[in-house]
C-alpha cells in the first residue's frame, strides 16, 4: 500500500483501449516539494497517464495514491487539495476571466482577493474583465493555470502548460512553476514534449515512451549521461595509450587526442595521475558533451509519434 514519504505515487497503473495498453504498467513516485517533469513524444501516454492521477478516468489495472491515500476511495477529499490544467480547458465565453474564476471560486469557497491575486500571478490582471471569448490561445492558458492555483492546492498536475505561449510567455510561466514549491509549498508534475522545457525547470525528470516509463531520476542523474567520452591531449600518444592500456582503459587515438570512455572524477585524477608520473607532458582534459534533448531522442527512438 502506499508509501507515506511520496506525495503521489501510482503502482503499474495500465490503461487498455481496444485491447491495447495505451498506459503499461506504469509506477512514478513523486515527493512532495519536488517539480517533477513528465517527459514523452506525442502519443506516449502523458494525458492518459495524467487524467488517470486526476480520476477523470480509472485504470484498467493498478492505483493511484495520493497523500497516501487510496484516489477511488478517498476522491473528493484528495481532489480538493490538487490543481490541474489538462488540455484546452472550458470556459463561459461570454463571461469575463474574472468571472469564470469566480464561478470555480464559489465551489472551492476561497476569498475573493484570490481571484486578482491568481490573475497577478499568471499575468493576466489587464484582461480580467474582458470576455474570454475574446481572448488568445496563450492568454486561456494562463487562465487555466490561474483556476489551478486558485484553491492553493498541495499538489499542481499541469499537462502541456506552456502550450500556445510564445517564447516569452513560456519563460514566464516557467518562472512562476519554478517558485511554486518554495514560495507556497506546492509540489508540481508537469507533462512537456520538450526535454529543452523540462530541463529547466524540473527537479526530477520522467521519461514515457509507448505507455512505459523507461527513465526516473533526478536531472542532474540525465545530464551526467551527457557526457560521452573524454578526450586527452599529451606528448607521446604512444606510451600513453599502453600505460591506460595497463590500467583497463581503452582508448582510440584521435589526431593527437586519445579518447576514451567517459570516467569518474577519481578515475580521471587517477588517468592524469599515471601519465604525468610515466613521464608525458599532459596538454588538455577535455570531454564531448551529447545535448539532452539528443539523449531523450536516443532513449525514445523508434518510438512512433503522431
Ligand atoms: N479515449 C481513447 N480511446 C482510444 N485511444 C486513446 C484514447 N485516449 C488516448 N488514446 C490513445 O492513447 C495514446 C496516448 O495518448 P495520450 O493523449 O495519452 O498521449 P500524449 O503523450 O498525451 O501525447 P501528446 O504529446 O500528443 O499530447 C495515443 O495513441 C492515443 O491515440
Ligand atoms: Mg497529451
Amino acid at each position: 500500500m502506499g508509501n507515506q514519504s511520496y506525495l503521489l505515487e501510482t503502482n503499474g497503473i495500465t490503461k487498455t483501449y481496444k485491447g491495447i495498453n495505451v498506459v503499461n504498467g506504469l509506477s512514478l513516485q513523486l515527493e512532495e516539494g519536488e517539480i517533477y517533469g513528465f517527459l514523452g513524444p506525442n502519443g506516449a501516454g502523458k494525458t492518459t497517464t495524467i487524467r488517470m492521477l486526476l480520476g477523470l478516468i480509472k485504470p484498467t489495472e493498478g492505483n493511484v495514491i495520493v497523500f497516501g491515500k487510496e484516489l477511488t476511495k478517498e476522491r473528493i477529499a484528495i481532489l480538493n487539495q490538487v490543481g490541474s490544467l489538462v488540455e484546452s480547458p472550458s470556459y463561459y465565453p461570454h463571461l469575463t476571466g474574472k468571472d469564470n474564476l469566480e464561478t470555480l471560486r464559489k465551489i472551492l469557497q476561497v476569498p475573493k482577493s484570490r481571484i486578482m491575486e491568481v490573475l497577478e500571478m499568471v499575468r493576466l490582471t489587464k484582461m480580467a474583465d474582458r470576455k474570454v471569448k475574446e481572448y488568445s490561445l496563450g492568454m486561456k492558458q494562463r487562465l487555466g493555470l490561474a483556476a489551478s492555483l486558485l484553491g492553493r492546492p498541495k499538489l499542481l498536475i499541469l499537462d502541456e502548460p506552456t502550450n500556445g505561449l510564445d517564447p516569452a510567455g513560456m519563460i514566464e510561466i516557467r518562472e512562476l512553476i519554478r517558485q511554486l514549491p518554495e514560495k507556497y509549498g506546492m509540489t508540481v508534475l508537469l507533462s512537456s514534449h520538450l526535454l529543452s522545457e523540462i530541463d529547466q525547470v524540473a527537479t526530477k525528470v520522467g521519461i514515457i515512451a509507448k505507455g512505459e516509463i523507461i527513465f526516473q531520476d533526478q536531472i542532474s542523474v540525465l545530464r551526467e549521461k551527457a557526457i560521452r567520452k573524454l578526450y586527452i591531449q599529451m606528448d607521446d600518444w604512444e606510451t600513453g595509450q599502453k600505460v591506460l592500456s595497463s590500467h583497463g582503459i581503452e582508448t582510440v587515438r584521435q589526431d593527437t587526442w586519445l579518447t576514451m570512455a567517459n570516467q569518474p572524477d577519481g578515475k580521471i585524477a587517477e588517468i592524469v595521475k599515471e601519465l604525468v608520473y610515466s613521464g608525458l607532458n599532459i596538454y588538455r582534459v577535455t570531454e564531448e558533451m551529447v545535448s539532452l534533448e539528443d539523449i531523450f531522442l536516443n532513449l525514445t527512438r523508434g518510438e512512433e509519434t503522431l
